[in-house]
């Protein structure tokens, strides 16, 4: 069978409307098979050229060759246009929005009396400060009779104080956070630098200003020279960094056992003076009961409320918000996704 000029227009018409006609990659792959690759028409008429008469080959080989050309470079032009409408699709459909909010499980956050704890924490640290804590359940000696408050003292009755049965075993859910003073001094030759946060109890009632259940952290150091000019120092920078640069505080004689002198320490916030904690020089009784020479050192002690820090700072004004556990209250403090 010879070919004519005829045929190959033939098969170039046919492969040109195939390649037309595919709508997609897949589509003119199989066009390619068909019309374009080595078992094509068009190929084997190339093919064919080797058994031809010499003097019809060269002009027929012309015609041939500008038929797969013009094939192949229809192809070409087809298979980037597709690609091309490939590519856009694929820009949409598979498109992700990646500012879409994702469904995120809360993993909870930290309460805001943990908040401020670490936060006190840290900024004594920074002044050189170690972390002391001691047990919630203490020995009656270390939260009261070490401290110098006497068995009549009425921090020691029934109402105040949530005694522990038997009575004998002299252990009471400790009132203050001072007896970790007294531990530290016991295991630890001066100088100490220590703030202790803690868990207390009195035996209270819940209202809008006070529970049973509080924070206290107290301050102790003990090193020589120390004198209530740095207490007040320390105060000042304690306060400062909790209420703010303008914050001022005044110390207000006052009376513990375990600190003389003693006083009361405010601070000056949003117009008024507001009650802080209690502070003093470290009663030299109280260094002699753990053993330390007041001749050589001295120190002084500080302790104050975390909630009231806490609603002053905050402007709370009732406790139950604290101590609820509510986390509508929780996640105004930025704990509600961690
Ligand atoms: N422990 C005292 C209280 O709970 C506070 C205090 C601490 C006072 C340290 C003086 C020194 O009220």
């Amino acid at each position: 069978m010879t070919l004519t000029s005829a045929d190959i227009d033939g098969m170039v018409g046919a492969a040109l409307s195939a390649i037309s006609s595919a709508t997609d990659l897949d589509q003119l792959k199989e066009v390619r098979i068909e019309h374009v690759g080595d078992r094509s028409p068009i190929a084997k008429a190339n093919q064919s050229l080797g058994q031809m008469d010499p003097s019809a080959r060269a002009e027929f080989g012309k015609i041939v060759g500008k038929a797969k050309g013009a094939i192949v470079a229809t192809f070409e032009a087809r298979q980037v246009e597709l690609e091309a409408e490939r590519d856009a699709r694929v820009l949409i459909e598979e498109r992700v929005d990646v500012s879409i909010t994702a469904n995120r499980t809360p993993k909870g956050g930290l309460h805001p009396l943990t908040i401020l704890t670490n936060e006190i924490c840290d900024l004594f640290l920074g002044l050189g400060y170690r972390i002391a804590e001691g047990p919630e359940l203490e020995a009656e000696w270390l939260n009261f009779d070490s401290l110098n408050i006497p068995a009549d003292h009425p921090a020691r009755t029934m109402q105040d104080t949530f005694f522990i049965e038997p009575l004998e075993s002299h252990l009471v859910l400790r009132t203050h956070t001072s007896p970790v003073q007294m531990r530290t001094m016991l295991e630890e030759k001066p100088p100490i630098y220590v703030i202790c946060p803690g868990r207390t109890y009195r035996a209270d009632e819940l209202d809008a200003t006070h529970t049973p259940v509080f924070s206290q952290v107290e301050g102790l150091v003990i090193d020589r020279n120390i004198t209530m000019a740095d207490l007040k120092g320390t105060l000042d920078y304690f306060a400062r960094s909790i209420f703010g640069p303008d914050v001022k505080t005044r110390l207000r004689p006052s009376f513990f056992p375990f600190t003389e002198p003693s006083a009361e320490v405010d601070f000056f916030f949003n117009g008024r003076w507001v009650e802080w904690g209690g502070c003093g020089m470290v009663n030299p009784k109280v260094l002699r009961a753990a053993g330390i020479d007041p001749e050589e050192f001295s120190g002084f002690a500080f302790g104050m409320g975390l909630e009231r820090t806490l609603m002053v700072r905050h402007g709370i004004t009732d406790m139950h918000d604290i101590v609820e556990g509510d986390i509508r209250f929780t996640q105004n403090f930025g704990s509600g996704l961690r």
